[in-house]
């Protein structure tokens, strides 16, 4: 089951998988999926007319499963509801697994951002949405 939650609920499991994380501004939102426990987690921000995504993680068990696509798929739901343009985010040129990912579920590749971690490259990359009337 995918749901929306109030932050406080996994922000020990981002912080346990993103030394770095923390809550990227006052407008971000939390989707889940869990069954007898949560199983992934998505964290976006909705900007005006777009969203971008700050954090996805599947609990290493359920991986490759399909719970990341799923959360995806609920997350381009929530933005065509919004109207929203496009969603984008950044990810490490290295993590194969979410670049697949996020191919998969049609976003592009559209800029590299040079050291955008500490000495690492992401590539920015967009899904492209059709705002219905
Ligand atoms: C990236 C991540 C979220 C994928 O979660 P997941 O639930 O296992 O992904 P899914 O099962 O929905 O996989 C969907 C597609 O993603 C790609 N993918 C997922 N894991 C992959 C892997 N280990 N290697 C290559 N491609 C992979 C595949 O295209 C897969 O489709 P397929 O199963 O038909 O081959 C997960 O590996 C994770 O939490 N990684 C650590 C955190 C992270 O890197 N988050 C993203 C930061 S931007």
């Amino acid at each position: 089951m995918i749901r929306e939650v109030n932050n406080n609920m996994v922000e020990n499991l981002f912080k346990d998988y993103f030394p770095n994380y923390h809550r990227s501004n006052i407008y971000e939102h939390i989707i889940i999926y869990e069954e007898k426990e949560i199983m992934g987690a998505l964290s976006y921000s909705l900007i005006y007319d777009r969203i971008e995504i700050n954090y996805l993680l599947t609990l290493l068990k359920f991986r490759k499963k399909g719970i990341a696509l799923k959360l995806i798929d609920y997350l381009i739901k929530i933005a065509q509801e919004k109207k929203c343009q496009n969603i984008s985010l950044e990810v490490d040129i290295t993590n194969e697994a979410a670049i697949n990912l996020y191919l998969k579920a049609g976003f592009q590749k559209k800029a590299l951002r040079k050291n955008y971690y500490q000495n690492h490259d992401a590539y920015l990359m967009i899904k492209e949405l059709v705002v219905r009337k």
